[in-house]
């Protein structure tokens, strides 16, 4: 069916104007004023609301096997919470453990997503082991469309990737012209001050914080970069939690490193003492990197808004507080790492970043959508608002207030990191390409109808 969004303000990462957008069958064909609507078209009002480019979210974990369990959403509920926020498209990580093949992994996180998904998605695939056998598998997954990579330094004995393991996969992103999206925290670090305030009896959620202090962060990121720089090969750090480390990461920025920086909306709200709260509350709030001193946020904002940081993703990772989080009662390094946030992310962001007025309206729409898509070859299919790109839009009402709650997310976790947060604005019609799939924060689509984006490489 045809779709006519009809006097709406578009709002693009460079423009901004009044317009109707026509689009017919999956894809946007025109975009002009005052355009009729034709018999049968599906008309949605748009007076008084912003339309934008359906937002990108690029780092996801869906049903997340994790720290002895899985994170809590699947495809379905996830996939659901991330329209009815404004997200059309995330990027999650398919991951196999160190024993397994690649190919297998691709396989076993489609057989999770296809069919499932309410929007458009993709995979960043993890490498967790390199060998020859490996390599040929990931050749072939990049062959099929998954045109990036995630390796961790964290989480030693786990997923983390050994030095000589790392040169040979970077040596493999250059020769194919795939980004290598990295989580930097030096493992060997962080076990040390585990073992260290395990010993002393600090075994509370606040002290995940200590454990992984931002010198370990910055080393993270000096080391990767460092590999990155010798091999050429173009990098996004996810994650990123902390001056130290951003300082870093653009030092190599400026001796010529090919790097992109993604921090993630918990970074920019919330603060250490979340996870210093008593009771244990504070595991809600455990995530690796961890919450930081309420210093950080000041100097994330600056960089998102000057252009530093490149993207705001959630690294949404979902563990019920009552029976995962639990299993790190007594010991703080058994505490699944992760918060919930997919469906908040864009919200939060517009609540605290634009209607605070820390970035204006471009700037949110590039760091939330079009950036994650020039970055990760969705564009211009994806993150924005022009002829021949996929109709996903965000008919975005700034006259919304509301208060994020746990009673009433889509998200399937027992609690909110954000419980009480007022927003100022939320959706209130999201297409994905070209039908209406959430209205005013419920979901109205087709559960399954989300495709896996096949990303050609491009760097
Ligand atoms: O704490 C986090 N970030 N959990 C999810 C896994 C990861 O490191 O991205
Ligand atoms: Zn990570
Ligand atoms: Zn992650």
């Amino acid at each position: 069916m045809a779709l006519l969004i009809k006097n709406g303000e578009i709002v693009t990462a460079s423009q901004r104007y009044r317009a109707d957008i026509w689009c017919e069958g999956e894809t946007i064909t025109r975009i002009a004023p005052n355009i009729a609507p034709p018999p049968g078209a599906e008309v949605v009002d748009a007076t008084g609301k912003y339309v934008f480019p359906g937002f990108i979210d690029p780092h996801v974990h869906i049903y997340l096997p994790f720290m002895g369990t899985f994170a809590k959403d699947t495809y379905e509920t996830g996939s659901q919470a991330a329209v009815i926020g404004g997200t059309t498209t995330f990027i999650d990580i398919c991951i196999p453990g160190p024993a397994d093949d690649p190919m297998a992994a691709f396989e076993r996180w489609n057989a999770q997503s296809t069919g499932k998904s309410a929007c458009d998605y993709s995979y960043h695939l993890a490498v967790t082991r390199f060998d020859d056998r490996a390599e040929q598998q990931i050749r072939h997954v990049v062959a099929a469309g998954i045109s990036s990579f995630k390796v961790f330094l964290a989480y030693k004995d786990a997923l983390n990737l050994p030095d000589d393991e790392l040169l040979g996969l970077l040596k493999l992103a250059k020769e194919l012209g795939v980004v290598t999206t990295a989580h930097c925290e030096n493992a060997s670090l962080v076990f040390e001050r585990q073992q260290q305030l395990l010993a002393q009896g600090k075994r509370g959620p606040e002290w995940h914080e200590p454990s992984r202090p931002p010198v370990v962060e910055a080393e993270g990121v000096h080391h990767l970069l460092t590999f990155a720089e010798i091999v050429g090969a173009p990098i996004y750090i996810v994650h990123l939690s902390c001056d130290e480390a951003l300082r870093v990461a653009l030092a190599a920025r400026c001796r010529g490193v090919n790097v992109w920086i993604e921090t993630l909306i918990q970074y920019l709200l919330l603060d250490k003492t979340w996870a210093e709260r008593s009771e244990f509350e504070g595991a809600k709030y455990v995530m690796s990197p961890p919450l930081r001193d309420k210093r950080h946020q000041q100097v994330l904002w600056s960089a998102i808004r000057s252009g530093l940081i490149d993207t705001v993703a959630t690294d949404h990772a979902p563990f019920d507080f009552a029976d995962q989080k639990a299993m790190g009662k007594d010991d703080f390094t058994k505490i699944p790492n992760g918060i919930p946030g997919i469906e908040d992310r864009v919200n939060l962001l517009y609540t605290y970043g634009v209607k605070r007025g820390r970035i204006d309206l471009h700037r949110f729409v590039e760091i939330a959508s079009t950036q994650p898509a020039k970055i990760f070859s969705l564009f211009p299919k994806k993150g924005t608002i022009q002829p021949g790109s996929d109709a996903d839009l965000v008919v975005y009402d700034p006259d919304y207030r509301g208060t994020l709650s746990a009673q009433t997310q889509m998200m399937n976790v027992d609690y909110s990191a954000f419980e009480g947060f007022a927003i100022e604005g939320r959706p209130h019609v999201v297409t994905v390409r070209g039908q209406i799939a959430a209205q005013e924060g419920l979901f109205v689509g087709i559960p399954g109808r989300g495709q896996l984006l096949r990303r050609a490489a491009s760097l």
